[in-house]
């Protein structure tokens, strides 16, 4: 099988990581980076010896033996990094969010499919063991009716500076939500503050609605003492709670609810049973979910498949971000999101 050739687009936080895992895997060749700075990329020489770097994206646009970009920029260079790479006959890999808004999305999918080339956004948790073993309990019905979801994702810093809290932490979460329930919301509510830089909310709160009833709340912050990363799915018959912080216990399953006595003549005769049953621990493969990731978009460049996280997929959280910024600005009024 003929090696396909892989450049990374930014070599700052994130970037690395995708350069280390495409190293790693052995029909693919990880050729060159490119970041504008010129110190990331000495970074990158000392770490891969043979690896190519410059600071021009011009020279991976123009080398026809580069099948696949991944992307790992800044967010409002998503969209001309990739509409150019794709314009350039590659294969695209954007991380999350795909882009700073939904027409620019559209643009990328349009794109994509017209040069017939896989366009993909780094979801990376659908490629998690827990997640996916939460999304095949709530798929099974052991959980009953999913009533609610709360999401938590907070931590001390890193501030961004130029999306805000919901746009660098949420798209995780509803990514997530999405991926486990199948099902987008229809509106939503978000609340938020700005402590240090003007518009740059820190701290915010989100509230999706769901056609069938499920209520979703996503909590972010860069303002926390804790780094906790859990989601909470409450189901008509039992619990689950996904802590991506815990090292062996990641996903636990509570058999836990409240049941509503069936008839009574009285108010007097009225009460809740609440029913504290056994709680147990799934046992997770783990593997590292980037590497997954990282295979599954050079399978589907190979097999002409489309990926999991797909262009759509990438339009519907940020069209759920667009519409939280709009609830933000109109303080926490309820907005209607539009979904593809
Ligand atoms: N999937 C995940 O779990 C995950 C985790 C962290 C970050 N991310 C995403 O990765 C992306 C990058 O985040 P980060 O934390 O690594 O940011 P970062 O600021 O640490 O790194 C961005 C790098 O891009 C470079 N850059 C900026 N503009 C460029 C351009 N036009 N051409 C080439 N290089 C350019 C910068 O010099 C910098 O080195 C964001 O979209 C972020 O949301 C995803």
């Amino acid at each position: 099988m003929q090696k396909l050739n892989v450049a990374v687009v930014g070599c700052g936080y994130w970037g690395p990581n995708l350069i280390r895992n495409f190293n790693q895997i052995p029909d693919c060749m990880m050729k060159a980076c490119c970041d504008l700075d010129e110190k990331k990329l000495q970074r990158m020489r000392t770490l891969y010896p043979g690896i190519e770097t410059t600071t021009k994206l011009e020279d991976i646009l123009n080398d026809p033996a580069i099948n696949a970009v991944a992307i790992a920029t800044p967010v409002y260079t998503h969209r001309n990094i990739g509409k150019r790479c794709l314009e350039h006959d590659k294969h695209v890999l954007i991380e999350k969010p795909l882009a700073s808004s939904s027409e620019e999305c559209l643009e990328l999918i349009h794109l994509a499919e017209q040069f017939n080339k896989v366009l993909m956004v780094g979801h990376t948790f659908e490629y998690t063991a827990a997640v996916n073993k939460a999304k095949a309990i709530v798929a099974s019905g052991e959980l009953g009716d999913i009533l609610y979801i709360s999401c938590v994702r907070v931590n001390l810093g890193l501030f961004q500076p130029d999306i805000n809290v919901i746009w660098d932490l949420a798209p995780h979460d509803i990514s997530i939500i999405f991926y486990i329930l199948n099902q987008f919301p229809i509106s939503l509510n978000a609340q938020g503050k700005a402590h240090f830089n003007e518009k740059i909310e820190d701290v915010a709160t989100v509230t999706l609605n769901f056609p069938n009833g499920t209520i979703a709340f996503l909590h972010n912050s860069w303002l926390d003492p804790d780094k906790i990363r859990k989601i909470t799915i409450v189901g008509s018959k039992k619990m689950l709670v996904y802590d991506d912080i815990s090292q062996n216990e990641k996903i636990k399953i509570f058999d836990k609810g409240v049941e509503v006595p069936p008839y009574y003549d009285s108010y007097a005769e009225f009460h809740f049973s609440y029913r504290y049953g056994d709680i147990y621990v799934p046992r997770l493969n783990e593997y590292e979910p980037l590497s997954f990731e990282c295979k599954h978009f050079l399978e589907c460049i190979r097999e002409g498949k489309s990926p999991r996280s797909d262009g759509y997929s990438g339009l519907r959280v940020v069209s759920v971000l667009e519409a939280a910024n709009k609830s933000l600005r109109n303080n926490g009024a309820q907005q209607q999101v539009k979904i593809d």
